[in-house]
């Protein structure tokens, strides 16, 4: 993944300070960040599935906060009514026998919404919201179709929806076409920091308009792809197919300008094999059967992309450093040997804010590491 650079483009500047500002607050959170903050360039709905506590809700709630526009939020539960998210039924206009809703403040008006246990909704809601999340239309119970504005729709849940909790909750979880699954802190460092730190709220210092957002969508939509990418993705798409994933025509189809998203908000001019990486949280159609590793495999092997090298050694990092024993002299040296050997891998990989932010954590715990093992003796 690139470093995001000064632009001349103040709408990208926006994207970049939020992206550093939010990243900075949230620990371990770079992915998701970047995922959301993609999806709102790209005007698709995005579904964050993880355990209670993890910083779903602060995530989704500060990009909400950061953007203009109208805004409604939900937390669902099986009491929902419709009418909380539709709003109530008009008298005024039921006296003169038509059916209508006060829409006002609800989700028929919302640029943006946030859907809290998206999957807890009644059959009613998850009707409702099929169609709005789908086609973007509502239907007040009179057969008419109305538009809505909604521009992008934030989910979060604690758990997936499988074919065992029903067929709705399948449709209604492919109407997202980014998911991703949101794992606890894992480093001893992000953990002191999660403890240690009073206020996680990221503090944004900008606010970006609905009409910037436009803007943003307008500019990635004309990035070319380079042929290596074009490449690469078709390559992806094949390599996927034989491990048995097969991602819809419209998912595969909608990966394209996902994709385009992704480079815009890196800073790039064109869609590298690099910008690749977003696309594995769209190219799987279940979460059974291991489709989203599958795709982050194949993915990662073909396109190669930084950000999930990274990623990927940093955990190698992370598991070294909870075997070694550092009361036992032979066993620190063979895991600083480890995490010198990782610093160097990562030292290959082309220059990259989170490369370098990567390799300052890893000094940190080598430094650690030694005078850990110094005391112990
Ligand atoms: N990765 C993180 N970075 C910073 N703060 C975090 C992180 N994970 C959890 N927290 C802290 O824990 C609090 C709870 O997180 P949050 O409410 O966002 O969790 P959630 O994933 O939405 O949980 P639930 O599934 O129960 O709704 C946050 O307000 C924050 O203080
Ligand atoms: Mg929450």
């Amino acid at each position: 993944m690139k470093l995001v650079r000064p632009d001349s483009d103040p709408v990208r500047e926006k994207f970049a300070q939020a992206r550093k500002e939010l990243s900075a607050a949230l620990i371990e959170r770079e992915d998701e960040v970047d995922l959301v903050l993609t999806a709102l360039v790209a005007n698709e709905h995005v579904l964050l599935v993880g355990p209670p506590g993890c910083g779903k809700s602060l995530l989704l709630d500060s990009v909400l906060s950061w953007t203009g526009g109208t805004k409604f939020s939900i937390l669902l539960t099986k009491f929902t009514t419709v009418e909380e998210l539709l709003g109530p039924v008009s008298l005024t206009a039921l006296k003169v026998d038509k059916y209508l809703r006060v829409t006002t403040g609800k989700l028929p008006e919302a640029d943006y919404s946030f859907i809290d246990e998206a999957f807890k909704g009644s059959s009613a809601i998850l009707n409702v919201m099929l169609k709005i999340l789908n086609e973007r239309v509502y239907d007040v119970g009179d057969g008419v179709a109305r538009k809505v504005p909604l521009k992008l729709c934030l989910a979060a849940s604690n758990e997936w929806a499988s074919p065992d909790t029903g067929k709705e909750l399948s449709a209604l979880s492919d109407r997202f076409l980014l998911r991703k699954s949101v794992s606890p802190i894992r480093s001893q460092a992000g953990r002191q920091r999660l403890l240690w730190t009073r206020d996680h709220a990221p503090k944004l210092s900008t606010m970006v308009s609905p009409t910037e957002v436009e803007e943003a969508r307008r500019a990635a939509l004309i990035l070319p792809w380079s042929s290596e990418a074009k490449e690469a993705l078709e390559t992806i798409l094949k390599e996927l197919a034989k491990e048995g994933v097969q991602p819809g025509d419209r998912r595969q189809f909608k990966t394209v300008g996902v994709a385009r998203a992704f480079a815009y908000l890196c800073g790039a001019d064109e869609v590298l094999p690099e910008h690749l990486e977003v696309a594995q949280h769209c190219l799987w159609d279940s979460p059974d059967g291991d489709q989203p590793q599958k795709a982050a495999q194949v993915i990662a092997r073909v396109a190669n992309p930084v950000g999930m090298r990274v990623t990927q050694l940093l955990l190698e990092a992370e598991q070294v450093l909870v075997a070694a024993d550092v009361r036992n002299l032979a066993d620190a040296a063979k895991a600083a040997a480890k995490l010198a050997e990782i610093d160097r891998q990562m030292s290959s990989l082309k220059g990259n804010g989170r490369v370098e932010k990567a390799r300052l954590y890893l000094k940190e715990q080598l430094k650690k590491l030694k005078l850990a093992s110094i005391e112990a003796v």
